[in-house]
């Protein structure tokens, strides 16, 4: 049976202050994967804008995000690194996907709900079709493998819902195009598809880092409190300051992880330090348990420093060149480009639209 060809989708969206949730929860596990499959790397500026930005804060946050991509190691010759606005088939495919969603669908996506607030008619249109444009980024590229942090999950189970829907919607033209993959339904039976289910790649000890104040709140961009993450963009002495100030509670760390439950900012140290140091929780807990924390704080803080130091300055040389990043991504965008548009090429034809063949 064909499969569609292994490919890896993700994104980062623009919006400042990269954190070290975005660095251990997406990008560190970008750079492992790209040895094992194609990949492409988008900065979604098109996300961003679904809550309002300041422009000039915007294009700076572009090209920082773009220099944090390849500053942590991301090849963007050998696979794709772009930023969204300049392929336009993703806002294309988007908008053909907003048809096959169901409003009951979007209903239910909590980043929706805690995004909008309580004022939710005040809330753009955007930022509740966020979700299906996402669905569309992965599929324009018919990407099958996303990896990702916890709270993208369910937006990458729609973007599955949406994909079968449409594969099923239109089974019959997809079929008379010959434009179809003939899948596994889970039933034993088979079905053609035009698009795979993208799977969510969500693993390891740091699929979701806490704030550093309060270890039952997600690290955010969005925090006012900046003693709440590591920013990419801190120096050495943030860094070690941050973490010297980060809440615990008064108990040495344990010695297994079970007696980690309970416990949500000894656990978030825990994971984070062995996320850095690519151990598993229980191992760096064999080093450190029954340590107190101002012993293990020292060591995280030093783990950080030297793996994020190097990148912050790295990140540095690379912005002061804002033309070579903007080459950067005018080279990923063209590639993009070639992809996308044969994607979107297959379903004009599939949904009986006419186009310019060869445009
Ligand atoms: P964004 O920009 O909020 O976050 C980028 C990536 O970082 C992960 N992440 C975290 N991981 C662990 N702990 C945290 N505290 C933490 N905070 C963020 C996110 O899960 C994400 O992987 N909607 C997406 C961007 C996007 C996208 C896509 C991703 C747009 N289109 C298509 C995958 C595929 C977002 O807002 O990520």
């Amino acid at each position: 049976m064909a499969s569609f060809p292994q490919r890896v989708f993700s994104g980062v969206q623009p919006t400042g202050n990269l954190h070290l949730g975005n660095y251990l929860g997406a990008i560190t596990r970008w750079v492992e994967l790209q040895a094992r499959y194609d990949c492409v790397f988008c900065v979604v500026d098109l996300h961003a804008i679904t809550v309002p930005q300041d422009p000039q804060d915007l294009t700076r946050s572009i090209r920082e995000v773009t220099a944090a991509f390849l500053a942590s190691g991301i090849d963007a010759k050998r696979h794709i690194v772009f930023n969204q606005s300049q392929v336009a088939e993703h806002a294309e495919l988007a908008w053909v996907l907003n048809c096959t969603a169901r409003i009951g669908w979007m209903n239910r996506m909590t980043q929706f709900k805690e995004k909008a607030g309580k004022d939710r008619e005040q809330a753009s249109v955007g930022l509740y079709s966020y979700p299906v444009l996402m669905a569309a980024d992965v599929l324009a590229y018919r990407a099958t493998h996303v990896p990702v942090g916890e709270d993208q999950k369910q937006h990458l189970e729609l973007a599955r819902d949406v994909a079968q829907k449409f594969n099923q919607d239109f089974t019959a033209s997809i079929a008379a195009r010959g434009l179809g993959v003939e899948q596994p339904t889970g039933e034993g039976g088979t079905a053609l598809a035009y698009f795979p289910l993208p799977e969510p790649l969500i693993h390891g000890p740091a699929t979701r880092v806490m704030s550093l104040r309060d270890g039952t709140k997600k690290m955010s961009k969005s925090d006012p409190s900046d003693n709440s993450r590591i920013n990419l963009t801190d120096d050495a002495d943030a860094i070690a300051s941050k973490i010297r100030k980060a809440r615990t509670d008064p108990d040495p760390l344990p010695s297994e992880v079970a007696g980690l439950a309970g416990r949500p900012e000894a656990d978030n140290l825990v994971g984070i330090f062995a996320a850095l140091n690519g151990q598993t929780r229980e191992e760096v807990l064999a080093d450190y348990g029954n340590a107190q924390f101002s012993t293990f704080k020292g060591a995280l803080a030093d783990r950080a420093v030297a793996t994020l130091a190097p990148i912050a300055a790295e990140m540095k040389r690379l912005v002061a060149d804002p033309q070579a990043i903007d080459a950067v991504l005018a080279d990923g965008a063209a590639r993009a480009r070639v992809i996308a548009r044969e994607t979107m090429d297959g379903v004009k034809d599939i949904v009986g639209m006419v186009r310019t063949p060869g445009r």
